[in-house]
Formats: structure tokens, sequence, C-alpha cells
């Protein structure tokens, strides 16, 4: 496809609304970060860099993305110039406004006494000005949930979080949104040796991968985009699936829930929420907010990290994976996905097109925890997804899925085995724990030692017992 040229015959740069403003970044290459850009090139410095790899918020700026009119929080470190083709960027330079009038944010910010070094100050400042841009009054689990990707070393949360609550406490409703038309999206951008491909169809984007097999396919850029940030390394072609309509489609039917390979995990938490809460809960702790509203589910499996939290949970619910290749699509349970550490089935050519996450028959019973040193915005060191069925106080089916076991996600069948058929007990789940060790022989690493895996997951058994029969929940983080 040849990239296009303007009715000059000049090519063409990444074009978006830069705090309302019509802005086009003709001469960068399509995968430099958003915050390289805005610091280096646009001369905003306001966007901070702290870890430049999304784990401290300090870079927050908020994107709408083309056709949607939700302001999301994201991480300028780790979102590419390219991705923003055709959205709204809004930086903290943006929010006061031509007579440089404190935003509401920004005033909260100042009356709370929020801020001392002020280095984390505009990130947290997006990262609520995002938060008010959303309908309702947050309560302060949610404030909480919109600031657990930023830090302050300094200042400490709870003036922070009484500036959230004064600054979104009944937003009007005519909220500041950046004005101005969005710019179509290009399906092909070439700037210097750079290709940037954004194809609208799967059809276009199955063939622009046979046709450029070096290309990088990128999805929300989470994983892949720290080879830009931190190793500033650029891909010659980059085919971004963003815009592939089939694949940004969630659609529920009566027997599953259906996830496009281009669905972020933002938008799928709310049904997977109400159809699994205890997926919902995963979710919530999957990075923070400005993560979870770029990274999507299929870049969670295709990644195949061993401790990725999202395949665990896909395994226990029996979901399967549609593979979009050149001769078709194909059917592959989440299960036989992964073949070897970092491996997995998709063949060069293909993509995951969508994800199908079967509905339960009624009474089945589906539990995951996370077991991680922080809280919010942590890898896993273990990640135990349950699925259950019980009749007549017998267990007569279980499926059970870990991250962080072995070298890929994977079903603990011979515990399975030693649990199908027994009484639902606290004691069947103890003797069950047991068979652990002939599932997986775990490694040791900085994040937990074999033996504390091992001893977890089996606590997690009997955790699983004690949350269904509504009693207190064991001790599982003792090593
Ligand atoms: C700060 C931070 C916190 C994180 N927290 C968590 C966490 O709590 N839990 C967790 O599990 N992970 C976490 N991650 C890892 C990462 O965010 C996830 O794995 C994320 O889901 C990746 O999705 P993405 O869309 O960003 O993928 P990308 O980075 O765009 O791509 C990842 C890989 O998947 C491939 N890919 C993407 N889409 C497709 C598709 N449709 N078909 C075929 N291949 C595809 C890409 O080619 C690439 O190889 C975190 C990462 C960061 C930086
Ligand atoms: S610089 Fe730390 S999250 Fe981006
Ligand atoms: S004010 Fe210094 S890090 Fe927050």
């Amino acid at each position: 496809m040849a990239p296009p040229l303007s009715r000059t015959g000049r090519k063409m740069g990444v074009r978006f609304l830069l705090n309302g403003t019509a802005h086009e970044a003709p001469s960068v290459v399509p995968t430099m970060t958003v915050l390289d850009y805005l610091r280096g090139e646009a001369g905003l410095r306001g966007t901070k860099e702290g870890c430049a790899e999304g784990d401290c918020g300090a870079c927050t700026v908020a994107v709408v993305r083309h056709g949607s009119t939700r302001a999301e929080a994201v991480n300028a470190c780790l979102y590419t110039v390219g991705q923003l083709d055709g959205a709204r960027l809004m930086t903290v330079e943006g929010l006061s406004g031509r007579d440089e009038t404190p935003d509401p944010v920004q005033q909260a910010m100042i009356s709370c006494h929020a801020s001392q070094c002020g280095f984390c100050t505009p990130g947290f400042v997006m990262a609520l000005w995002a938060l008010r841009q959303e309908s309702v009054t947050p309560d302060d689990d949610a404030i909480h949930e919109a600031l657990a990707g930023n830090l302050c070393r300094c200042t400490g949360y709870r003036p922070i979080v009484e500036a959230a609550r004064q600054a979104c406490r009944n937003a009007p409703p005519d909220r500041e949104t950046p004005d101005g038309t969005m710019p179509a999206p290009q399906e092909s951008l070439a700037i210097g040796k750079a290709i940037w491909l954004a194809p609208v169809t799967l059809d276009a984007l199955l063939t622009l991968k046979r046709s450029h097999s070096e290309a990088l396919l990128l999805a929300g850029g989470t994983d892949v985009g720290l080879q830009f940030s931190k190793e500033r390394r650029h891909a010659a072609v980059t085919i971004s699936t963003s815009h592939v309509r089939e694949m940004r489609l969630l659609k529920e039917t009566p027997d599953a829930l259906h996830i496009g390979g281009a669905v972020t995990i933002s938008e799928a938490l709310p049904a997977c929420e109400q159809a699994w809460p205890a997926l919902g809960a995963i979710m919530r702790r999957f990075g923070s907010r400005q993560i979870r509203n770029v990274a999507t589910v299929a870049g969670n499996l295709a990644n195949a990290s061993p401790i990725g939290d999202l395949a665990p949970c896909l395994m226990a619910l029996n979901a399967e994976l549609d593979l979009a290749g050149p001769d078709g699509e194909r059917s592959l349970p989440v299960e036989e996905f992964f073949c070897a550490y970092r491996r997995t089935a998709l063949g060069d050519t293909e993509v995951i097109a969508r994800i199908r996450i079967p509905r339960p028959a009624d009474g089945t019973i589906f539990r995951a925890w996370k077991i991680s040193k922080r809280h919010d915005q942590d890898i896993s060191a273990v990640i135990g997804a349950f699925r259950v069925v019980l009749r007549n106080g017998l267990i007569v089916d279980m499926r059970i899925a870990f991250g962080g076991m072995a070298a890929v996600p994977a079903r603990a069948l011979e515990t399975e085995r030693a649990l199908v058929g027994r009484t639902w007990s606290e004691n069947t789940m103890r003797d069950a724990g047991r068979a652990m060790e002939r599932d997986f022989s775990p490694i040791d690493d900085q994040r937990a030692s074999a033996a504390y895996r091992l001893r977890v997951a089996a606590n997690l058994l009997v955790r699983l017992y004690r949350d269904v029969a509504g009693e207190s929940a064991v001790e599982v983080n003792q090593a």
C-alpha cells in the first residue's frame, strides 16, 4: 500500500488534535513515544518522565480515540505517536486555557495542598481530569482505582484524594473536553524509513501481515512499547490492530462473551465483571487504569507471559481463541495456545481475531486470586483460577489453572483428578493440595521461591472452599 500524499504532493505525518488544536507530526518515527514527542519535539515539558515503563504515572495524558467521546488516561511513555493518528490528545498544558485560569482539578490540588516537589503532579492532575470527565461523581473506591497508577513520594495520598473528591464532586455536565473535529485516521503512513500501517478490516490486516512478514504487530503497546521507550528500538514496519473493525467488537450472546482481538481490558471489564465477578476483580488489579485503557486481552495472551493474569482465568473458564489467517479461521482452546516459554500456537500469518468465553451453566462457581507483593500495579507471583460444579455435596467438575507455576500458564490436571468425585469439604481441599507437586515444579526467582509458590497454590484450594462456604479466608501470603 503506497503511503498517501496530501493534495500538494507532500508526504503526510501523524495528525491529531493537540489540546484542541489540529496538529501534525510530520517527521517523527511513528513508534516514538508520545512522551518523547511532547518533551523533545513539541516543547511541552509539563508531562514528566519518571520510570519510562508505565509504572509511576508521571507521564499521564488523556486521549480520546477516533470515534469515541471518552477521555482516557494513558501513559505517554508507552503510547506511541502513531497511535494518536485521528485521536485527541490532552496534556496538562491544555487545561488552564488561554486565560491561565486553573482547571477545577488544578484548583483543587492547590486548595488541598496536594503537591510538594510537583514532579508527580501533572500526572495526578491528568488522571483526575480523565476521571472528572466520567459521568458520575466517583466514590472513594473509584478515586483510588483511578489513582492506583500514579506514585507520589512527597505529599502523601490523603490530600490528593481530598483534591479528587473536591474536583469531581458534582462536576458540571458540560465537561471540558477538547473541542475541534478529529481528523480521520490514515491507513498508511511512511515517515523517513518507518512505515505505519493501520488497516480497518481483518482482511486488510491479514493481507498486510502476509506481505510484511518482518512487521511488528502492535495492539496497545504496553508490552511492545518498552522497546521504544527503554531501548529506543523502532521497527521498520509496524501494523496497528487498533482500527480493525471486526477486532474492536465486544459481543454478548446467550452462550458466550466474544471479545475482539483489539478490545482493551477497560472495555472488556464491565461485561466480564457482570458474568464472572471474580474475573472482574482480577481485571481491576491489572496494571493501572492507564495500562488497562490501552492493553488488550489478546495482547495479554499473545505475549505468552507465564505470569500473565488473564490466561489462567480464561483456561479455567474453558475459553477459546478464534485465530484468523490467510486460509480462514480456526478455533483453539486457550489451554492449547501456549506451547513453551513465550511460544504460542499462533502461525506467522495469523492473528487472534477474538476470544470466546462460554457462559457458565447455572450453579457453576468461578473464583480467581492474584498473589503479588502489592495490591495495585504489580505482577503476579502466582495467579490461580478455579471453576467448580457441585452436586449433592460432591465435586462433579473442576477446572484449575495457574500462572507463575511453570514456564507457561497451565492446568493443574493431577489436582483436578484428585478432586473430582470427592466430597466438597476443607479436608478434601487440603488433601488435594498435595497433588500440586505432581502438577508443577515452579521456579525460584526474585518474585517468589518455588516452595512459596507451591504452598500458596495449595492454600488457594482451601481459600476456594472457605470463600464459597462463606468462611474467613486462609492466609495465603505467608511462606
Ligand atoms: C506497567 C505495566 C503493568 C502491567 N501489569 C500487568 C498485569 O497486572 N497483569 C498482566 O497480565 N500483565 C501486565 N502487564 C503486561 C501487559 O500490559 C499486558 O500483557 C497487555 O495485555 C499486553 O497487551 P497490549 O495490547 O498492550 O499488547 P502489545 O504490547 O501491543 O503486544 C504484545 C504482543 O502481543 C501481540 N499481539 C497483540 N495483539 C495481537 C492479536 N490480536 N493477535 C496476535 N498477536 C497479537 C503483539 O504482536 C506482541 O507480540 C503490564 C505491563 C506494564 C507496562
Ligand atoms: S514515566 Fe512512569 S509511567 Fe510513564
Ligand atoms: S509531590 Fe513530590 S512526588 Fe508527589
